[in-house]
């Protein structure tokens, strides 16, 4: 309600980006805010195109309600998204501030992962007004318990894997299905439950090949069975059980993944004598459209970072908390993961695989 705004009532200007990889509940995001905002609150919403690039190039439309209309389904984002930070010039800091002035902007809301949320929070630091919105399918944020996105991509696991169980049982094969998370194993973890897998490989607990070929042999000797071993992108084996290439790096710097399956399912032909095919997931698992437990915690977000500009928590994020949205600071996203609970791990793992 704008009783409860403690900004002047004289229209404001709230910019708007999203950063990172893509997600399923990004439009879902902007939809809810610009409709608080702008439908509500009369403020101005300033959508930036392709992340900071649009800050610092000035990029941006004004989103109205017609802007927004039809677009709460749709995957992907309608701002286009980027990675990359003002921090990747010698100036950016300082034009991106100059770009503050010039527009007038009176805050910023981000919605990235952990990176987007740590430049979002230096950037703070350094007094500009910046609030936050947690995102991605990694489900690895510091500070929140879910990011909306997450549970979408579980679900194009969970059915990509119910899917290859039926042909890997005719055929007496090991599929070897590769899913994101390159930090921490959250969709591998919640997909090879979901769908029943025989192993699950998380980049927390470093893997040894004869273990999961044990597993996988007792699976086979109980009959008629298909094996699917689910593998997060970042899973490494036990330091000097199975050679695995340094991995390149991107132009960002980051580690280049998509491979590890490919080292894992002829290693495991080689020590079981079964057929491994591997099965890679990509960028599949990040697109179309979200679920509606991502839509309803996109949409929770968006109002609630309105609320955020409103009490000028600049420097904060909003987060879910035991079913809440709640604020903390995005300082606690920096130079961090947050990874699974290895109790439930060690749980599932003993429990059922083999
Ligand atoms: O956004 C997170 C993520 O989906 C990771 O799981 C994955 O490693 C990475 O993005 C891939 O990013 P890109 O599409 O830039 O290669």
């Amino acid at each position: 309600m704008l009783a409860e705004c403690s900004l002047s009532l004289d229209v404001v200007n709230i910019g708007v980006l999203t950063g990172g990889g893509d997600c399923p509940g990004l439009n879902a995001v902007i939809r809810a805010i610009v409709r608080k905002a702008h439908g509500v609150g009369g403020h101005r919403v300033l959508g930036f195109y392709d992340a900071w690039d649009g800050v610092l190039e000035k990029r941006y439309e004004e989103l109205d309600i017609t802007k927004v209309r039809g677009i709460l389904p749709k995957g992907g984002t309608i701002l286009g998204t980027r990675r990359g930070s003002p921090y990747d010039h010698a100036d950016g800091v300082e034009r991106t501030k100059k770009v503050f002035k010039e527009l007038g902007l009176d805050a910023l809301i981000v919605i990235g992962g952990n990176g987007s949320l740590t430049v979002a929070s230096m950037l703070a630091d350094e007094g500009l007004p910046i609030v936050g919105v947690p995102k991605t399918i990694d489900n690895d944020v510091v500070g929140t318990d879910a990011t909306f996105g997450f549970q979408t991509a579980v679900q194009i696991a969970t059915d990509a894997i119910d899917r290859l169980h039926t042909t890997a049982e005719s055929h007496d094969r090991v599929m070897v299905v590769e899913v994101m998370g390159r930090d921490a194993g959250w969709i591998a973890l919640h997909a090879g439950l979901a769908g029943g897998a025989t192993a699950i490989l998380v980049p927390e607990v470093p893997f040894e090949m004869k273990q999961v070929a044990e597993i996988v042999t007792r699976r086979h000797d109980r009959g008629r069975y298909a094996s699917l071993v689910v593998v997060a992108e970042g899973a490494r084996p036990k330091p000097g059980t199975l050679e695995v290439p340094e991995p390149k790096l991107d132009k960002y710097g980051r580690e280049m993944h998509g491979s590890i399956s490919q080292i894992i399912a002829p290693e495991l032909s080689r020590l079981t004598g079964f057929e491994s095919r591997v099965v890679q997931l990509g960028h599949v698992q990040r697109g179309g459209t979200p679920t509606s437990y991502d839509r309803v915690l996109s949409s929770r977000f968006g109002l609630a970072v309105v609320d955020a500009v409103y009490e000028k928590a600049f420097g904060e994020m909003v987060v879910l908390k035991c079913g809440q949205i709640e604020r903390v600071s995005m300082q606690v996203t920096r130079d961090k993961t947050r990874t699974i609970d290895l109790d439930f791990f060690n749980d599932v793992s003993a429990s059922f695989f083999g």
